[in-house]
């Protein structure tokens, strides 16, 4: 029996499937392995990544375990810079997508810099290894201590988002006696073409300085103390399919720059942004070097120092969260897989409808015909669901499955909800797996707790 479930998944898996990305069909876990070039699956040690069966991390480990491949990092850290290659231009990790210090070592070996948006993820980069003039802070509400930390620590930008801000950071490096080298985030007004949720460049979301008011505050700013403007910085959204919403917001940045330069303002760099998508279904997404044509056709002639923040498009496909099925329950002719992870761990499908893949670690598992079911977590809220009316094959209790895609927006916006502790983290490189996070003791939830003697 076993035999020939291999034999057919294996001729599945190498079955030319020209149509499938095209097609709203969902991809088939083969053709979803085949697109990470990170995981394989074999006969007899199931779902491998880079030659560790995940198996045996999850036999280490338990569930629910994230695992990252540092080779994978490191193969999509060097795609991406080589398509920027021509432009000269930075790579700059977005710290948030995955802020795990092993995650971070991994890029500043490459040699990137970081993007970081709280004090925390400044403390982070700067812990990992990365130099401090390689660290640009952005957000829309840096808090006086964060400004003061970094000023302090003397790191290399700060994107300022308002007047408001602008006028915050010039009191407080003028009273520390440095000055800061800024650049002004500018909110383009274009539609990014993503989720709602994490738009950012739409005249009416929170983020950056009005388009049309940005040549005179950038003008206000040289001539305020502690403020040394360098350029500008934009960035309109995250899970960016294509690069058209790329071009057009380039283009209206580099109708600044010459404006700013008429008006006898120096602009020495601009920060691109982040935003790059991944194809969470097969989909297919705009490249880095369709990004970079962006660039170029826009920012190209202008000799300005480019900078890119990605977080995304390098870490998402890295990482798997792997979970172990705690029963299945049939209700009114929906069969429901119940998993040991919940939203508390991967908060991505109920906070933004995401679609995640999912693999069984057993081959024997993956061979088998799929059928619908809805994929859960055990946490009361019917919000807690990985996956509705999703081919699936029978899954029976204990059988554990991946869910992909996971590094970036993971495990970084886990929470403990329902009192379910902090997942555990490995990873994996040629054929080795380190822990590289235990699973929180459930005690730590409350270590932190004071119960008042007058209750
Ligand atoms: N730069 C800035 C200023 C950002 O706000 C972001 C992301 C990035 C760079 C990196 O964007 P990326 O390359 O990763 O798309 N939690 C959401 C995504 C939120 C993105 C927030 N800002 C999700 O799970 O889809």
């Amino acid at each position: 029996m076993v035999p020939l479930d291999l034999t057919l998944y294996s001729l599945a898996m190498h079955a030319p499937q020209p149509d499938r990305l095209t097609d709203t069909a969902e991809p088939t876990i083969a053709e979803l392995i085949a697109a990470r070039p990170h995981l394989s699956m074999h006969a007899m040690d199931g779902l491998m990544m880079d030659g560790v069966p995940l198996a045996r991390v999850a036999d280490a480990l338990g569930t629910p375990a994230w695992v990252y491949s540092a080779g994978a990092m490191r193969a999509r850290y060097r795609a991406l810079a080589g398509a920027l290659d021509g432009l000269g231009a930075h790579i700059h990790y977005a710290v948030k997508a995955n802020d795990h210090l092993a995650v971070l070592r991994v890029f500043a070996a490459e040699g990137a810099g970081a993007d970081v948006v709280s004090g925390g993820e400044l403390l982070r980069a700067l812990a990992a290894g990365i130099a401090p003039e390689r660290v640009v802070f952005s957000g829309v509400g840096k808090s006086a201590a964060e400004l003061r930390l970094a000023l302090e620590r003397q790191i290399g930008q700060i994107n300022v988002e308002s007047a408001e801000e602008l006028d915050m950071l010039s009191g407080i490096a003028a009273g520390m006696g440095r000055t800061a080298r800024i650049a002004l985030r500018v909110n383009p007004d274009v539609e990014a073409g993503t989720h709602a949720k994490i738009s950012t460049g739409r005249a009416r979301d929170k983020f950056g300085i009005p388009y049309r008011e940005a040549v005179a505050l950038y003008s206000r700013a040289a001539g305020l103390p502690g403020i040394a403007p360098a350029g500008l910085a934009v960035h309109i959204g995250s899970q960016i399919l294509s690069v058209a919403p790329y071009r057009a917001a380039f283009a209206r940045l580099a109708e600044l720059v010459r404006d700013l330069r008429a008006a006898g303002q120096s602009v020495d760099t601009m920060d691109c942004g982040g935003g790059l998508g991944i194809g969470y279904r097969n989909e297919p997404a705009a490249s880095p070097a369709a990004l970079a044509g962006a660039i170029r056709a826009t920012l190209g002639g202008l000799d300005l120092k480019l900078v890119v923040e990605p977080g995304r498009w390098l870490v998402g496909p890295v990482g798997v969260l792997l979970a172990s099925v705690v029963l299945v329950k049939r209700s009114e002719g929906t069969r429901f897989v119940v998993l040991d992870a919940a939203m508390n761990d991967l908060v991505r499908p109920a906070m933004y409808e995401a679609w995640h893949g999912m693999v069984p670690l057993s081959a024997v598992d993956a061979a088998r015909p799929a059928s619908p079911a809805d994929i859960v977590g055990p946490v009361c809220e019917t919000g807690d669901t990985f996956a509705r009316d999703r081919s699936a094959p029978p899954l029976a209790p204990h059988a554990r499955v991946a869910i992909l895609d996971a590094g970036a927006y993971g495990a970084v916006m886990s929470s403990t909800y329902n009192a379910r502790p902090l997942a555990a983290a490995a990873m994996v490189a040629d054929g080795e797996w380190a822990t590289i996070r235990a699973r929180q003791p459930v005690e730590a939830l409350w270590a932190g707790e004071h119960v008042p003697n007058w209750v």
